[in-house]
């Protein structure tokens, strides 16, 4: 699909986002031909930084997060020659905004990507709209977390929203550019087979685990003021959970798409504190080891010395009241250095309800379908099969499996990829519309309210397990485990 030519300010030019996914992500844009040659990216920061000081930084950044089979010293030249560097600070009160003024062209598209603190939001929108840089063809991009809280968030959106229109505001979740979540539409809406059975009928229950093997990377500043609740769950995973538990929307128009997510996020039952003591585990990691090799605990990583209670882990257990959903639990965790980099959604089916086959025939495995987004990206469904040959029946679960890359045979694009590109186009289909980030803290507010009034220390769990044992016992004391433990 063709791209307009365009400019791509990125405030927060310096930062761990920007050198890790936003540049290399623009680069394979270039190199597939959809970011013109007339097209230029800015970078703005704090740092005094000449264009030639900023270029060197980018080639190192494509150097150590583009893989060395994509690097062609041609186009990482003609890349870098695109890109421009300006020092602002936008704290302070007269910064010198003009600055942009003199190299952005009006005639184009223009993206202003905040991957900046987000207290930083509304005062760079207000500062951009007063400069007098917010043409008719701007858009800006907005990553999240958006607010701290429900208060904050509301806060930010109406600052933005007094410079931007609903139309130009992009709210990434960068989870919804992956092309396994995307695939969650077609799986459910394309199919007959899978929308019949998609019902508190046949379903038991849903999880969603999004596990990290990293720790703190160096982001402590921003992750220890953050936490998992607010880091991913509040955001990525309920995302998730919208396109699991969602009806069909009546086209694909982006707000009919949207339409349907805030509905799920409206019908998420409220915890109140019992529900918060009981139905919600967080936890922080204490030294261990992850594929054999010692690693440190949350508070070595942060490297201050302080102790700290923000969870590094939370485990929760989810419900809809909705017709489709009565009953359902969905369990949700994420955490950091846990064994495994895994993201996968589990559709567990019901048990048959009646068996003619003998007990001692199979280890039952009620049917599941399992949505890997991460490390490969595939969908594979579980079913009993009959073991093979002449010794009695027995049974045993066998899986239907597709790995998209191998099916396709051709590279995955990263999620910012499409994200960015889709920004410039003007599509909002993959991002957040202000009413779902508003209900989706909305739904979360309770819970940190309630971890805020009892602040007591995370359960402690050793780096490389699954996160405290509480976490375990809450699926447990239902009846039911997580998936790995099946596997
Ligand atoms: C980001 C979080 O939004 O998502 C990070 O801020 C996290 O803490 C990252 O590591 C995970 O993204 P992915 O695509 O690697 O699963």
């Amino acid at each position: 699909v063709p791209v307009p030519i365009f400019d791509c300010v990125v405030f927060g030019a310096t930062g761990d986002l920007t050198l890790r996914k936003l540049l290399p992500a623009l680069y394979y844009r270039f190199r597939d031909g959809q970011m013109t040659p007339e097209s230029r990216i800015i970078g703005a920061a704090r740092s005094r930084l000449s264009d030639d000081d900023y270029r060197a930084r980018a080639a190192r950044a494509l150097e150590q997060h583009v893989p060395a089979q994509d690097h062609d010293k041609q186009t990482i030249h003609h890349f870098l020659n695109q890109i421009f560097y300006i020092p602002i600070d936008a704290t302070e009160p007269d910064a010198d905004w003009s600055q942009f003024l003199r190299v952005l062209d009006d005639a184009c598209i223009r993206v202003f990507y905040l991957a900046t603190s987000p207290d930083l939001y509304g005062p760079i929108c207000q500062a951009l709209g007063t400069a007098g840089l917010v043409t008719e063809k701007s858009r800006v991009v907005l990553e999240k977390p958006i607010g701290h809280d429900l208060a904050s968030a509301r806060a930010i959106l109406e600052s933005v929203g007094s410079v931007f229109s609903e139309a130009q505001t992009f709210r990434i979740d960068h989870y919804l550019g992956k092309e396994t979540v995307q695939n969650l539409l077609a799986l459910r809406f394309a199919n007959t087979i899978f929308e019949r059975l998609w019902n508190a009928d046949v379903i038991d229950h849903v999880q969603i685990t999004v596990a990290e093997t990293v720790g703190l990377e160096g982001r402590g500043g921003y992750y220890d003021r953050s936490g998992a609740l607010r880091d991913m769950l509040q955001n990525h995973m309920l995302q998730l959970l919208c396109l699991v538990a969602m009806e069909a929307p009546v086209s694909l128009q982006a707000d009919r798409v949207r339409d349907e997510k805030l509905k799920v996020l409206r019908a998420l039952k409220r915890m109140d504190p019992h529900d918060v003591a009981t139905h919600t585990i967080r936890g922080q990691y204490a030294a261990g080891a992850i594929d054999g090799q010692p690693v440190p605990g949350y508070a070595a990583d942060l490297g201050d010395g302080s102790t700290s209670l923000t969870e590094s882990f939370v485990a929760l257990k989810a419900q809809l009241c909705t017709l489709r959903w009565a009953n359902v639990p969905f369990y949700l965790r994420t955490g950091k250095r846990l064994p495994k980099k895994v993201s996968e959604i589990v559709i567990q089916f019901r048990a048959v309800p009646f068996s003619i086959f003998p007990s001692d025939a199979a280890e039952w495995h009620p049917n599941s379908l399992i949505v890997t987004l991460q490390p490969e990206e595939g969908m594979r469904l579980e079913m009993m099969t009959k073991d093979p040959g002449p010794g009695g029946l027995r049974l045993s679960p066998t899986g239907l499996d597709i790995r998209f890359e191998k099916t396709f045979g051709r590279r995955f694009p990263d999620a910012y990829e499409r994200l960015l590109m889709d920004a410039v186009r003007g599509d909002p289909t993959l991002f957040m519309r202000r009413d779902e980030v508003e209900a989706a803290w909305c739904w979360v507010e309770p819970i940190l309210q309630a971890w805020a009034s009892r602040p007591d220390h995370p359960r402690p769990y050793p780096a490389g397990s699954w996160g405290p044992t509480a976490a375990i016992a809450l699926i447990e004391r239902d009846g039911r485990t997580w998936h790995e433990d099946l596997e």
